[in-house]
């Protein structure tokens, strides 16, 4: 695939799928405090654009209770089997999910609220995205994408190999056509979609010394970009060492007794009314 080819260029293999599980549970604290904000609650019917192997939907489907509805949309049949699966497994029987394009209006609404979580990033107009969708929003609903803004990403103190993992994963969306630092313009996209925004929040992820769960996503990450990288040229397989990535970094935050920020999640939320 050529790193200029339009489209979501992460792949949806097991393993990318595998990463996704571990990275909504991880996320689960910051998108529940964002979906709260932004008035996602019991009853509503939501659609949930670019939904994966599912987390953000199942999510939702706790938020809005048995009186509500989720449908997940995602252009992978993979990644749908996989979300249906694990509903049917966790009895979740208020969410399912559909094969489909989310620039094109989604099926089963209309909807109380819309949501999405690091999915606009991979679209060249994410406005386009939220005024093809709003179409589907019931008078009074809202709409809530949650990005992410990456430049807010590091350990603190500043350790070498986790500086350098932000910059690979910096290259990495650039060569894969997406715009990691799309949290922070979220207000302005819900403008250009003809939305009336209500309200923004940004909420930021922290990983202590000696949690796993952070090495794991930025790791996680970087391994997925590995083609990506190699293919701009940007680092090669061997400078990155996939396989030991995780290891080290946990050693170096370690020693350095550094916390380590994932990027910013961000959320606004706006209505059309
Ligand atoms: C980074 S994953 C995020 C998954 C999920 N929202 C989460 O936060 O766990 C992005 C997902 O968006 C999907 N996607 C990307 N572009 C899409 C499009 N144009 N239409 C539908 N799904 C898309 C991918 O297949 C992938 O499952």
């Amino acid at each position: 695939m050529d790193s200029s080819q339009d489209g979501y260029q992460l792949g949806s293999e097991p393993p990318e799928l595998e990463r996704l599980t571990r990275q909504g549970q991880v996320l689960e604290p910051a998108t529940r405090t964002l979906l709260r904000a932004a008035g996602v609650g019991t009853g509503m019917r939501v659609l949930d654009l670019g939904s994966g192997a599912g987390d953000v939907s199942f999510l939702a489907a706790e938020l809005v209770g048995p009186t509500g509805e989720v449908i997940g949309v995602d252009q992978s049949p993979d990644a749908v089997a996989l979300a249906t699966a694990r509903a049917s497994r966790n009895r979740i029987d208020n969410v399912r999910f559909v094969v489909g394009d989310i620039h094109e209006p989604a099926p089963g609404g209309p909807f109380d609220a819309i949501i999405g979580r690091v999915v606009l990033l991979y679209s060249k107009d994410p406005a386009a995205v939220l005024r093809t969708q709003v179409q589907l929003l019931r008078p009074g609903g809202v709409v809530a994408p949650i990005e992410t803004d990456l430049t807010t990403a590091g350990s603190r103190p500043a350790t070498p190999l986790a500086s350098r993992l932000v910059s690979w994963a910096a290259e990495g969306f650039v060569a894969a056509n997406a715009n990691a630092t799309l949290g922070r313009e979220l207000w302005e996209v819900l403008l250009e979609a003809g939305l009336r925004p209500l309200g923004m929040l940004g909420v930021q992820p922290h990983f202590g010394p000696g949690d796993p769960n952070g090495p794991a996503l930025f790791a996680g990450m970087i391994r997925t970009m590995v083609p990506l990288l190699e293919r701009t040229g940007a680092a090669t397989a061997r400078e990155i060492d996939p396989d030991t990535l995780e290891a080290r970094l946990t050693e170096e935050l370690i020693n350095a007794e550094a916390v380590l920020a994932y990027a910013q999640l961000l959320c606004a939320w706006g209505t059309k009314d």
